[in-house]
């Protein structure tokens, strides 16, 4: 990381060269997946942050980094999108209902004092509906015809016909649902005071917000690894007409 260089650099770039930076990301609250196309000098300033300390963490990260994270930009589509379904998609299918029980649990118990916990249900449903029904077609759609599109040699893949036409069409429509998510996190996130449990929280109200915190972070770091790395590479592999 250096100061000169990488500042102009987008936010989603920096992710994609080193996954390590999007837990600093995170922590400071910097969007690297939906609205990462922004320069991390820009993104300073939208978040009131001093640029040298950001690059000071940044640093820091690079140097602790345990490699939990490979670099998803040297494997193959179909890695990808395996590593995708086995990790963020599972944790999301197990995680989801897990949480929804919590919910119902602690609003029976706090809802009285903490009206805000109907909001919380109301959005969590929402977006566990809309990433189930995401994932169903990302799994049966889009995945299938990227591994297709990367398996075809180059020269045959013009004689490729899809149901939906171009790649770009499903792949408009899942960003524009992983937008859709991405505001119902920001949603949880200000109605949680950013996942704080008040004092009067039991261990399961602070079970649920821990828990609801690592959803949106797992959530930014997948939606980060389909916007900014496999969108992009499966849209470069088919033919322009
Ligand atoms: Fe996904
Ligand atoms: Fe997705």
């Amino acid at each position: 990381m250096t100061l000169a260089n990488d500042t102009f650099e987008t936010v989603a770039e920096l992710v994609r060269q080193r996954p390590e930076r999007s837990r600093i990301f995170e922590e400071l609250g910097i969007d690297f997946c939906c609205h990462g196309h922004v320069p991390l000098d820009r993104a300073c300033v939208l978040n009131g942050l001093d640029l040298v300390d950001v690059c000071r963490r940044l640093e820091e990260a690079e140097a602790a980094v345990t490699g939990a994270e490979r670099d998803w930009t040297s494997a193959s589509l179909t890695e990808l999108t395996e590593h995708i379904v086995e990790l963020h998609h599972r944790y999301l299918r197990r995680e989801l209902p897990r949480l929804a029980g919590l919910i119902d649990r602690v609003l029976d118990a706090h809802g009285e004092h903490h009206p805000e916990l109907r909001n919380v249900r109301e959005v969590f449903a929402g977006l566990q509906c809309e990433l189930l029904s995401h994932m169903l077609k990302e799994e049966q759609v889009l995945f299938p015809m990227i591994r297709q599109l990367e398996r075809t040699p180059a020269d045959e893949r013009g004689n490729l016909r899809f149901h939906c036409g171009t790649i770009g069409n499903p792949i408009a429509m899942m960003e524009h649902e992983h937008d859709t998510a991405g505001k119902a996190l920001q949603q949880l996130d200000r109605l949680t005071h950013h996942y704080q449990p008040p004092d009067d929280a039991c261990p399961t109200y602070r079970a649920l917000l821990s828990g609801l915190e690592q959803v949106q972070s797992d959530l930014h770091l997948h939606i980060h690894k389909e916007n900014n790395i496999l969108f992009p590479a499966a849209a470069a592999l088919e033919p322009r007409a």
